[in-house]
């Protein structure tokens, strides 16, 4: 296997194309690992013309570790595996679900730069989402770099908020959106995502490299007033989404995309909903909690 990795935004160090690898067939421990370190460095890992499905798409996501159930299994679905989350516009019937209903309404939230699952106990250390069917216009994903994010705050800054500790909840950032989470999650859904701690920096084990880590799932920060955590909050979100850091995925069939949710934040960029977009999503668990 020759795989290589261009570096997609040269200037922050963030995503890159990788190529000489096809992920539809079984791959060794030893084949596995450049594609682990790849995600270390460039945090964003970009697969073009991949013939997937799910069960090949959560084999091979399987390197990674274990892998999340979608918080939305309990409810009639597309797809059949638990551990596949269905980010499309498309009911199970093959109708394009309406822009004002549920379902597109919860994913309207996508649209926030936020850090995939950073709402569970255990947050996601990687997502991997395939494109089966994509919108002609718009659409695309984009990412920014929190390590970059980090790395570019005074000594001062940096000194004030390590150690510090968010609070981070999904009935939060959704109504952010307009969606009520009280009225339309389920109570078992109620019961699984109660808001939770997490550290305001993560540091990469392997790499000890430093992320910045509040994306629109934060509320607050613990032990400050609301209005000083409502201040550092929004200086930090400015920070963390600076266009320099950014790298703007448009999607072709085919494509799979693996982010680092610890390393990155992203966001879905709108589109014309008349149009079908059938993307799957497997989610590699942390091994904990990170406060
Ligand atoms: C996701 C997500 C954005 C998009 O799948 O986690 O945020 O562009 N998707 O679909
Ligand atoms: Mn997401």
């Amino acid at each position: 296997m020759s795989i290589n990795f261009k570096p997609l935004n040269t200037a922050v160090g963030l995503a890159a194309e990788v190529s000489g690898v096809d992920l539809s067939q079984p791959m060794a421990y030893e084949d596995f690992l450049p594609i682990r370190d790849g995600l270390d460095e460039y945090g964003v890992l970009v697969f073009h013309d991949q013939d997937l499905d799910d069960d090949s798409q959560i084999a091979f996501s399987r390197h990674f570790g274990p892998l999340e159930s979608s918080i939305r299994r309990h409810r009639p679905r597309s797809v059949a595996s638990a551990e596949i989350s269905d980010i499309s516009n498309v009911a199970p019937d093959g109708s394009i679900f309406p822009i004002d209903g549920e379902h597109m309404s919860y994913n309207l939230g996508n649209q926030l730069w936020h850090s995939d699952s950073s709402f569970k106990a255990t947050p996601a250390l990687a997502s991997l989402l395939y494109a089966r069917e994509v919108v002609p216009e718009g659409g695309g994903t984009e990412f920014a770099d929190q390590r970059g994010a980090w790395d570019g705050l005074t000594p001062d800054m940096q000194g004030r908020i390590d150690g510090m500790v968010a609070r981070h909840s999904l009935a939060h950032s959704r109504a952010a959106m307009g969606y009520d989470a009280d009225q339309e999650f389920m109570d078992v859904e109620k019961a699984e995502v109660p808001p939770v701690p997490q550290a305001l920096v993560q540091t990469n084990a392997r790499t000890g490299r430093r992320a910045l880590y509040a994306g629109a799932h934060v509320f607050c920060i613990d032990g400050l007033e609301r209005q000083e955590s409502d201040d550092l909050l929004a200086e930090l979100r400015e920070q963390a989404t600076q266009p320099g850091l950014q790298y703007h995925h448009q999607w072709q069939v085919g494509d799979l995309v693996i982010w680092d949710n610890r390393a990155t934040l992203h966001r879905g960029q709108p589109f014309d909903n008349s149009h079908r977009r059938v993307m799957r999503r497997t989610t590699v668990a942390g091994d904990g909690p990170t406060a």
